[in-house]
């Protein structure tokens, strides 16, 4: 019996590209593929992209430029690119004119047909390029290849309508598309009874879930449907935007132990002129009303963001504002970027491109960071002396006599293992005593909690 080709699929990017290449791997099992741990072992490799911002496509392009080596050496093997960048017609050209051992290219709209372009890739010589310029309708029943563990990922809205000035997502994901409610309850209902107990519902723009659906929906509808299944112990959303955060939404997640009480907010920038240019559609004002009432509401509520420094037009006063409004929140972490100018995009057209000095930009990256680590190390030490639930992923990276785990609100949490004793997917109370900027540490105070997942991993995973 001939042996099973394999597949390698390296993943860029953000969660939603996570879960589009756990469907690209289900379709691939179905067609009698067998995933590889190793790309040089591969048979199909797969590069599913992320144009956010220039730093995560000079990295995709290095890799694909990396395996011309590979396919000279195996010229059976196929390269496909896909997602984010696949949608941008730059890359295309690029491909054609740098990189033709490239076999396939598909987008993010098409990744169903994955094993008819596959067959496609066999007929032709040159590279097969199936990009659709816009979304079809949702596809549902797709089969995936899901990791290990108690962890899940679900769509719930596909797509931005948002249009920011400086980002390219709603040009690369397309216009918002709401799963329907009653398909999103049954995947979750399946993944629980097969023991996924940690679910994050995901898209670029949560909160907007249900608005395209008739009758129109809330995200809230959404999850209090879900908290409501048997085996979903943990419920994250991710991305929330501030503009339509709804008070029902902050009032569902006060109530529930389930919804987690972590809240994302992105800012970006802390001030007026600066929101306005990059049409975040809310004012600072606006933003720290909705911050005190999810305070209020939420007084155990974990807060974190996005900031974009270096925007054009982003003065020292404009800087200030948003250093300003981190002192005033008092995140407990933050994603901090480097403005990226990226082509298509309102801000890429604007005069002068890219106006603020990449010095100036990193100086002001620097002073951002030095100010969240500080406020992050004070949020963690209030931590001392509480006790968490802790999932605990596997063995830490930098020592295995340690387990690393996160709490509901996403903080790392570091645990000493009794190899004895396999915790591993593992709902575990931990006193916390040490805290770190970013991470805590602790001791296990009593047993896990009962339930875990069927799946066994051969190796302990690090993480
Ligand atoms: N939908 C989410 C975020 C998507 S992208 C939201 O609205 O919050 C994740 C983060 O990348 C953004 O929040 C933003 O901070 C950052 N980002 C997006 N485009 C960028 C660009 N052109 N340059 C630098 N950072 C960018
Ligand atoms: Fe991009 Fe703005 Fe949409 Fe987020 S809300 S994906 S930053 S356009
Ligand atoms: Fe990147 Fe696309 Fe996600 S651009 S951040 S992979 S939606």
């Amino acid at each position: 019996m001939a042996t099973a080709p394999k597949y390698y699929i390296k993943t860029y990017g953000c969660q939603m590209n996570e879960r589009d290449s756990e469907i690209m791997a289900g379709q691939l099992d179905q067609i009698g593929y067998q995933v590889s741990p190793k790309d040089s072992e591969a048979d199909l490799i797969i590069i599913n992209t992320c144009a956010v911002r220039a730093s995560a496509e000079q990295h995709a392009f290095g890799y694909i430029g990396q395996l011309k080596q590979l396919k000279d050496s195996r010229p059976q093997m196929r390269l496909a690119v896909a997602g984010c960048m696949a949608q941008e017609p730059g890359t295309v050209a690029w491909i054609k004119r740098h990189a033709p051992h490239v076999d396939l290219v598909f987008g993010t709209h098409n990744l169903h047909e994955l094993p008819r372009l596959l067959e496609e890739v066999e007929e032709h010589e040159a590279t097969v390029v199936e990009v659709w310029k816009s979304a079809g309708d949702v596809v549902e029943h797709l089969p995936s290849h899901r990791n290990d563990g108690v962890r899940a990922y679900v769509n719930i809205i596909y797509g931005c309508d948002k249009f920011c000035t400086y980002c390219i997502v709603p040009f690369t994901r397309g216009k918002e598309r709401s799963r329907e409610l009653p398909d999103v309850v049954d995947e979750v209902r399946a993944l629980a009874r097969e023991g996924y107990q940690d679910i994050t519902v995901l898209g670029q723009n949560v909160n907007s879930y249900g608005h395209d659906l008739v009758p129109a929906l809330d995200l809230a509808d959404l999850l209090e449907a879900l908290e409501k299944i048997e085996g979903v112990r943990w419920l994250h959303y991710i991305t929330p935007h501030p503009r339509d955060f709804s008070q029902r939404l902050i009032s569902a997640i006060a109530h529930s132990q389930t919804i987690t009480h972590h809240v994302h907010l992105p800012v970006q920038a802390g001030s007026n002129p600066i929101l306005k240019r990059m049409n975040r559609k809310y004012t600072r004002e606006e933003y720290l009303d909705l911050v005190s009432r999810v305070k209020t509401a939420i007084p155990d509520a974990s807060l974190t963001t996005d900031i974009i420094v270096g925007f054009p037009g982003e003065s020292e006063e404009d800087f200030q504002q948003t250093l300003d409004l981190v002192r005033e929140v008092r995140y407990d972490a933050a994603f901090t970027f480097i403005y990226s100018p990226r082509e298509g995009t309102p801000a890429a057209r604007w005069e002068g491109r890219d106006p603020v000095p990449n010095p100036i930009k990193k100086d002001r990256l620097n002073r951002l960071m030095e100010l969240q680590y500080q406020i992050s190390l004070e949020a963690n030490l209030k931590m001392i002396g509480t006790t968490e639930t802790v999932l605990i992923d596997g063995l830490s990276r930098k020592n295995p006599n340690v387990w690393a785990g996160r709490t509901q609100s996403n903080k790392v949490v570091l645990l000493d293992r009794d190899p004895a004793v396999d915790l591993i997917d593992r709902f575990v109370p931990v006193r916390i005593e040490q805290a770190k900027t970013f991470y805590l540490s602790g001791r296990q105070a009593g047993a896990p909690l009962s339930g875990r997942s069927p799946r066994r991993r051969v190796e302990l995973p690090l993480v």
